[in-house]
């Protein structure tokens, strides 16, 4: 029998997939797994891709992405962060951001590669890095209120050390960096010839304070390599429109492992996302305002439970400790569902050091909210009697 090749043996379904499965089990379940928004994608965005599809050509675009697509991504983060890319050979549109993700490790490493990943992290670059021929050192953030430190980055960095993903707003913590702290690693970064990926998928999502990109630390722009894109932003995931940022000298070799993979992002969604980036800025805000809102009650309700949990200031999710109850988060995880029908995503899943954690995506309506704050406190209740 002709056989996968060994890399694959390493590669799981992700611990969220696996639970979205077990859930369909469950046909009362409250459903907090969930990584997207719970709004559709806005009217306008969709009209201006039926638009498109009726009046503009549909054939493959540039491999970079639309002209028009890559002046307005240009433009946005001329405005919004004071950095510069030449929609020219420095913005490259991609298959959601997973697939900007992708290009760039593929583009970066070498096999034996180091790429540090603070953890808890998101599930989707270990594999990437892996199947690349690099090898995940996970960084970890469990004692640093899941902040990646400079202390903690640079104690990590050895010869071997090819680059860093930051993720922030983070998912699954919630953590956002204040502008001292992001000054204080890209000194760390600046010591270094590393590339740093930072994956700001979330930045418009930022709940308090304000986003501080690594693209405005212009000094270091050959190393910094941003993934963004519209699915968080706009509530688009499906269509998939991600981009990446980044200075030409790399971001040649990105675009050709994109070109080899994709040849060019759908057509429809692109416009799609002109309209979004040019016309819709506001639609992230209108968004926050709930979150913010479920945020404050589903960090009331957990805080009255006793459990341990940051305030997440980004992002659509909180992490709260189940170390008093449980060790093993799928263990709990599991129970919670069959007991109570609260489907969460268990820490494990964001790498080992998320363990003694679960995953609550508050990217859902008040009423499922409160739903499901009421069944997590019944469970808890029930441990507590035992
Ligand atoms: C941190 C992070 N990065 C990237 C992605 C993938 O996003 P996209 O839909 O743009 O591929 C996700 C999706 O959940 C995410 O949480």
């Amino acid at each position: 029998m002709p056989q996968a090749n060994r890399r694959m043996k390493d590669i799981e379904v992700p611990g969220t997939r696996q639970f979205a499965n077990r859930v369909d089990e469950f046909p009362d379940a409250v459903d907090l797994t969930l990584g997207q928004p719970d709004f559709e994608t806005p009217q306008p965005i969709k009209n201006a891709a039926i638009e498109a599809i009726n009046t503009k050509s549909m054939k493959y675009s540039h491999n970079t992405g639309l002209f028009e697509l890559r002046e307005t991504i240009s433009q946005y983060y001329r405005e919004k962060y004071e950095a510069e890319y030449d929609p020219n050979g420095e913005v490259l549109v991609t298959v959601g951001g997973s697939e900007g993700i992708d290009a760039i490790l593929r583009a970066i490493l070498d096999p034996g590669d180091e790429v540090l990943i603070p953890a808890p992290t998101y599930l989707g670059y270990e594999p990437i890095v892996e199947l690349s021929g690099g090898v995940t050192k996970f960084v970890d953030m469990t004692e640093t209120d899941f902040i990646a430190t400079p202390e903690l980055i640079e104690s990590n960095i050895t010869d071997r050390t090819k680059a860093i993903i930051l993720n922030y707003p983070t998912n699954p913590t919630g953590v956002t960096y204040t502008k001292p702290q992001m000054d204080a690693l890209v000194e760390v970064f600046r010591q270094h010839d590393i590339f740093i990926i930072t994956d700001e998928i979330y930045a418009e999502n930022t709940l308090e304070g304000e986003h501080i990109s690594l693209s405005s630390y212009t000094d270091i722009k050959e190393k910094v390599l941003v993934v963004n894109g519209l699915s968080k932003s706009h509530a688009m995931t499906g269509w998939r429109i991600g981009y990446v940022v980044g200075d030409k000298t790399i971001m040649e070799d990105i675009t050709a492992v994109h070109l080899y993979n994709t040849i060019c992002a759908a057509i429809p969604s692109q416009y799609a996302a002109i309209e979004a980036l040019k016309n819709q800025r506001h639609v992230p805000e209108e968004m926050n305002a709930s979150y913010i809102e479920r945020r404050d009650y589903i960090y009331r309700r957990l805080i009255d439970m006793g459990l341990e949990v940051s305030r997440p200031t980004g992002a659509f999710y909180i992490f709260p400790s189940i170390r008093k109850y449980e060790d093993d988060s799928f263990k709990f995880a599991t129970d919670l569902l069959e007991s109570v029908q609260l489907a969460v995503v268990p820490g494990r899943s964001f790498s080992g050091y998320g363990e003694g954690h679960i995953r609550l995506s508050f990217a859902c309506s008040m009423e499922e909210l409160t739903e499901a704050a009421d069944r997590l406190e019944k469970y808890i209740n029930m441990l507590e009697e035992k």
